[in-house]
Order: structure tokens, then C-alpha cells, then sequence
């Protein structure tokens, strides 16, 4: 019932390992980290010791908050030019004096390991492989065909509409392919009687940044959940990393359901890696 996401990210990195040790050159992925949010940081770390346990070579590009955004600009161009890298991640958020759409548009497609360039996002919409998917959502697509959890002809109901998430799982979800065909709903701060939606769901993706805001209240009976948020909070003088879904709450009427930590945070690690790898054996 509970989907160990930790378990198919390290088949899919150790996968990648392998087939790292055949290449007579390693994978490069570069992370430009901006000022010293801790959960940025974190994330960031976590993602660097997975690099340096399966096969990839990875720096971590320092610059301070206060960096101007040419500033910031140059050095992914720098980064762009270098051909040791394959991949390249500006970790997000980006403080609020630099334009994120700017950043965005800046990392060479060809790297955007992210899949956040429009390049990257167009060819998703389209139903274009050769891009790069976001990590986030390919992870969850990973997760509902290794746990044979049927997309086509499901109402999968998303809540959040991010640019990292909720738009481009929307996007997969409704493609005519194997891991889409699924009915789309979108929910969001501007969505009246979200509970009530969620209660129709097949699916329900939390991706909202909200602790434990599903409960009970908003799931079918036998409903699949996958949890996407990862919250830091204060419990007993302790920093503790909690979900988007009261977990329990919920998990006597779900079929599935992925937990926090270890459901879909690992997995977005293990398609970062994955689409490094691509990026490498592409250029
Ligand atoms: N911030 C939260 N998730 C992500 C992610 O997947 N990539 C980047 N670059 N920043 C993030």
C-alpha cells in the first residue's frame, strides 16, 4: 500500500551507475546555488551525494543572495560553454531582485537537465520526447507504471499549479501515451469546492506546500495519493519534514499511497541523474 519511491530511485541510479562504468567519460552536472536558503541547500546536497554515488561528476557554483542577476546570467553562460558539463540546475527559489523567467531562459536547452526552459516545457505540451521532462513529475509517471497504477482513462485530480509540478504533470498526464491519457483536473487557490473535486479523484497529487492540508475529507475511498510536498517544520524544537497529506489520516481509505520522506523526493533525485545521463549520451 505505501509506494517506496527510495527503492525504484536507487534501481533506476543504480541502473545508471552501470552503465556510467562502460563510458570511457563521466556525466558533468553543474547546481548554481543562490544565497543560503537551508532547505535549497539541503536539496542541493542531497543531489550532489547522489551524483558522487553513481558515476557523475558535480560542482556546486557558490554565489551570494545579493549576486546581480548579470551577474548570474554570465556564469550560466560560462557554464553553457563548457563542454565537461552536461547538465545544469539553478536551484530554486531565486531571490526576488532576479527575474526567474530570465534564468530560465538562459540555461541552454541542451542542458536544462530541469526541463524548465520553454524549449524543454513546449516539447513536453507537444508530446515530444527528445526534451527534457521536469524531474518531479517524470518521477511520479515512474512511480505509477513500476506500481502498475493505470493513468488512462483516470480523473487525476492535481493540486497546485506550479511551474515545477502541477502545469507539467498536468501536461504528461493528458498525453496520448503510455503513462497519460488520463482526465486532468487542476486545482488552486483560485478553484472554488476544492474538496469536493479532490473527492472525485483516481489520483490525487498534492504539490501545494501546505503541511498535511489533504485529509480524510478529500479522498475517495480505494483513491491512489501521491504526497509531493516536503515542508520543514517546527515539531518539539526539532526541524521535521512533513507532507502536503495528513498520511494518517488518509491511509485507511487510499489504495496507495507514496509517504514522506522516501515516496516521490528520491525520485526526483533519480530522474535528475536519468536525464544527465541523456543529456551526456546526446552530446
Ligand atoms: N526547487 C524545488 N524543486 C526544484 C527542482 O526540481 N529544481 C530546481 N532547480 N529547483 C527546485
Amino acid at each position: 500500500m505505501i509506494i517506496d519511491g527510495k527503492r525504484l530511485a536507487n534501481n533506476i541510479m543504480q541502473d545508471l551507475k552501470t552503465q556510467i562504468e562502460k563510458e570511457k567519460a563521466k556525466p558533468g552536472l553543474a547546481f548554481i546555488l543562490i544565497g543560503e536558503d537551508p532547505a535549497s541547500e539541503t536539496y542541493v546536497r542531497m543531489k550532489k551525494k547522489a551524483c558522487e554515488n553513481h558515476g557523475f561528476v558535480s560542482h556546486i557554483i557558490k554565489l551570494t543572495e545579493k549576486v546581480s542577476e548579470n551577474d548570474l546570467l554570465a556564469k550560466i553562460e560560462e557554464v553553457n560553454k563548457d563542454s565537461s558539463i552536461h547538465g545544469l540546475l539553478v536551484q530554486q527559489p531565486i531571490p526576488k531582485h532576479i527575474s526567474t523567467t530570465k534564468v530560465m531562459h538562459a540555461v541552454a536547452p541542451s542542458k536544462d537537465v530541469d526541463g524548465f526552459h520553454p524549449m524543454n516545457m513546449g516539447k513536453l505540451l507537444l508530446g515530444e520526447d527528445d526534451g527534457f521532462f521536469p524531474c518531479t513529475p517524470f518521477g511520479i509517471t515512474k512511480l505509477f507504471d513500476h506500481e502498475k497504477i493505470e493513468t488512462a482513462s483516470k480523473h487525476v485530480v492535481i493540486i497546485g499549479r506550479s511551474n515545477i509540478v502541477g502545469k507539467p504533470l498536468a501536461a504528461l498526464l493528458m498525453q496520448k501515451k503510455s503513462y497519460g491519457n488520463a482526465t486532468v483536473t487542476v486545482v488552486h487557490r483560485g478553484t472554488k469546492n476544492i474538496k469536493s473535486i479532490c473527492k472525485t479523484a483516481d489520483i490525487l497529487v498534492a504539490a501545494i506546500g501546505k503541511p498535511h492540508f489533504v485529509t480524510k475529507d478529500f479522498v475517495k475511498d480505494g483513491a491512489v495519493v501521491i504526497d509531493v510536498g516536503i515542508n520543514r517544520v517546527k515539531s518539539d524544537g526539532k526541524v521535521k519534514v512533513v507532507g502536503d497529506v495528513d498520511f494518517s489520516s488518509v491511509e485507511a481509505s487510499v489504495s496507495k499511497i507514496t509517504p514522506v520522506p522516501g515516496g516521490v523526493g528520491p525520485m526526483t533525485i533519480a530522474m535528475l541523474l536519468y536525464n544527465t545521463y541523456k543529456s551526456f549520451k546526446c552530446s
